[in-house]
């Protein structure tokens, strides 16, 4: 069975709740290194905070999240990586460390991204993600204690974008030319995609 699994995708696209599911469902670790960083937003380290790459939208420098990787890939009987590799040199560096079965990327048009990116809510108690449109709880409670990413805004979501479409689209087509790359739809609803991914990769095979 794939019990290595990446998946890649531009900000929004559906990585992380994609993730979290394959990783109930599936009994993998779900190793995410942007839950990681915000986890340690303001955690001084050679290059500085995480904060001040994140809330501008630019990439938290490599050794920093090559060490958080390495660690959790290390401790992990199967993985799903979610947000990692995001450029050629953290390719290289995933490369040197473990071997993949199967990479996923996960297409979702740019207007769409968007408005995933900016309509997107977090309850600061549970984790949970929600969408102002598409997906709010039931619960008053819940909903009155959901905020906002600090990098969710209009301004810094473009940013993240660019900064995909320069670091990270060399990355699909690396995969791509290696033809590891399995390309999903991402535009549908959650369950779709879900069974997109388990039928593309045979996860339940
Ligand atoms: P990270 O947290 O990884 O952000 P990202 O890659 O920009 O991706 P997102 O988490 O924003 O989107 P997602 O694809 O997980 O979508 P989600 O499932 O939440 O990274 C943040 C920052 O950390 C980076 O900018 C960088 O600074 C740093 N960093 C992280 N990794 C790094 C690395 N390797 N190297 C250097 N720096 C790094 O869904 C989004 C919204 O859409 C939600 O509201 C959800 O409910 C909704 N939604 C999801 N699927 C659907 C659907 N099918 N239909 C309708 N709505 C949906
Ligand atoms: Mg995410």
């Amino acid at each position: 069975m794939s019990n290595r699994l990446l998946l890649l995708g531009p900000p929004g696209a559906g990585k992380g709740t994609q993730s979290s599911r394959l990783a109930d469902e599936f009994d993998l670790e779900h190793i995410t290194t942007g839950d990681a960083l915000r986890a340690n937003k303001d955690m001084e380290t050679e290059y500085g905070t995480p904060r001040e790459y994140m809330d501008a939208g630019e990439l938290v420098p490599d050794g920093l999240v090559n060490e958080i990787v390495e660690a959790a890939i290390d401790e992990a009987d199967g993985f799903i990586l979610d947000g990692y590799p995001r450029n050629l040199s953290q390719v290289e560096y995933l490369d040197s460390i473990t071997e993949l079965d199967a990479v996923v990327f996960l297409d979702v048009g740019e207007d769409e991204l968007l408005r995933r990116l900016t309509g997107r809510r977090v309850d600061p108690e549970t984790g949970d993600v929600y969408h102002t449109e598409f997906n709010m709880p039931d619960d008053d409670e819940i909903v009155e204690r959901l905020e906002q990413r600090d990098d969710d805004t209009e301004e810094v979501a473009a940013e993240r974008l660019e900064v995909y479409r320069e670091n990270t689209e060399p990355v699909v087509e690396h995969y791509r030319e290696t033809g590891d790359l399995i390309e999903v739809d991402g535009e549908a609803d959650p369950d779709g995609v879900f069974d997109r991914i388990v039928d593309a990769v045979g996860l339940d095979d």
